[in-house]
């Protein structure tokens, strides 16, 4: 089992966290989906951005490479006819359609070539379309994250809890930090960001912060 099939595990601690919640709502407001359009979730995860949206008569993709991920997103959602694949992102997709939105939710910074990523991804917007991401900042944390959600939660033993529960997600964000050095994960500033999405191909670009402050959010469209 793989980093990833490890943190299947323990991932959905994060659905207890408010910033992480407030996170996924924006990706959704953001992608502004109506009924009739083609969305796929790159690196859909436990399927919690999928979970959450309510709209039907969509033709919906979630894309991950752990099968563990996908296994518990196909449990979890049952609302919704949605076409799940595997993919390495690392890897050329290999995708047979085109898509009117696309999200991409602290996936960008786990590739092995975001820039490659980004311009394969652009090829499978339709024109018009748009790409939601959020990836997180050089210095976030997930001490600050439910530092964040504890300002806005006033329940202490409940988290005390959580806080107790996300140790093992904050050890192996701590390993992500670790080897984010060696340069196998990729964290940007606002002014990276922006360039990679223009030298991706996308036209007009919105950055603002997202996640309590650890993450950037990105609205490019094609
Ligand atoms: C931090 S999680 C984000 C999951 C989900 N988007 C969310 O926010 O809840 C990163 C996801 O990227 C997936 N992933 C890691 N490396 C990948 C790769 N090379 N290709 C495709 N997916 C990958 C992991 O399996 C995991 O589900």
């Amino acid at each position: 089992m793989n980093f990833w099939g490890i943190y299947s595990f323990f991932y959905d601690n994060l659905n207890k966290l408010i910033p992480y919640q407030k996170m996924l709502e924006e990706v959704i407001d953001e992608l502004a989906l109506k009924e009739g359009e083609n969305f796929l979730d790159a690196g859909c995860g436990t399927g919690n951005l999928l979970q959450k949206i309510t709209l039907h008569n969509l033709q919906i993709t979630g894309i991950d490479a752990n099968k563990q991920m996908l296994n518990l997103a196909q449990k979890k959602i049952v609302h919704q006819k949605i076409n799940f694949l595997t993919r390495d992102f690392n890897k050329t997709l290999h995708l047979t359609e085109l898509y009117d939105k696309i999200s991409l939710v602290n996936v960008l910074y786990i590739l092995e070539n975001p820039s490659s990523f980004l311009k394969e991804v652009h090829g499978y917007l339709k024109p018009g379309g748009r790409l939601v991401l959020t990836t997180p900042t050089y210095d976030s944390s997930i001490l600050k994250i439910f530092i964040a959600h504890a300002k806005l939660s006033k329940h202490f033993f409940k988290n005390l809890m959580l806080f107790l529960n996300l140790a093992v997600v904050g050890i192996l964000n701590l390993i992500i930090l670790l080897l984010a050095k060696s340069g196998k994960y990729h964290f940007f500033n606002e002014t990276e960001l922006q360039a990679l999405l223009q030298e991706s191909g996308f036209q007009k670009t919105n950055i603002e912060k997202t996640y309590g402050n650890q993450a950037f959010l990105a609205v490019a469209n094609k």
